[in-house]
């Protein structure tokens, strides 16, 4: 059993759009980001990449890589859930928390569990997401950006025979 984190943060900018675990959220601003910015996919992968001792999204999709220009964060998704399989590692479970003050995101938990679960092949039970306020406090807080932290259980499959 392993265990990994992870960890992003996106600014909140006018005419971008809000996605969120592959949910579009209907919002006055949205998350700036050379992919389609979507912090909790994010800090999600780089938990699962952490736990597996594999590089992080910076390593594998750099954000100089035309080819990662507003790409849709759940077919990276998928390529890690795939990397993770070729490494031996099979998901356990992953824990979420959305660090946002506004929008209120609870209405879009099982949408978002649905979306990553079905990705990597897990039960939705498999996947939980919550949101907190910041109290007001801080670049969350004041509405400037949105952070996501993650963590992640990965079992490494016995090879027998
Ligand atoms: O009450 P407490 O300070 O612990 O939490 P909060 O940050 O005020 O959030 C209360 C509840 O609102 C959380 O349990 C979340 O489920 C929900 N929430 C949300 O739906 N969207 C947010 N952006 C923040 C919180
Ligand atoms: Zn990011």
């Amino acid at each position: 059993m392993r265990i990994g984190i992870g960890y992003d943060v996106h600014k909140l900018v006018p005419g971008r759009r809000l996605v969120l675990g592959g949910v579009e959220i209907p919002y006055e601003q949205g998350l700036f980001g050379h992919s389609d910015a979507d912090v909790l996919v994010h800090a999600v992968m780089d938990a699962l990449l952490g736990a597996a001792g594999l590089p992080d999204i910076g390593s594998l999709f750099p954000d100089t890589d035309v080819r990662f220009e507003d790409a849709d964060s759940m077919e990276l998704l998928k390529h890690v859930g795939e990397l993770l399989a070729q490494n031996g590692f099979e998901v356990g479970n992953i824990d979420s928390i959305i660090i946002a003050q506004k929008p209120k995101m609870s209405p879009y938990y099982e949408t978002m569990k649905k979306n990553i679960a079905s990705v990597l092949n897990v039960s939705i039970e498999s996947v939980n997401i919550k949101a907190k306020t910041e109290e007001g406090l801080g670049f969350t807080g004041t509405g400037l950006g949105i952070a996501a932290k993650a963590v992640a259980l990965v079992w490494k499959l016995e090879i027998r025979g």
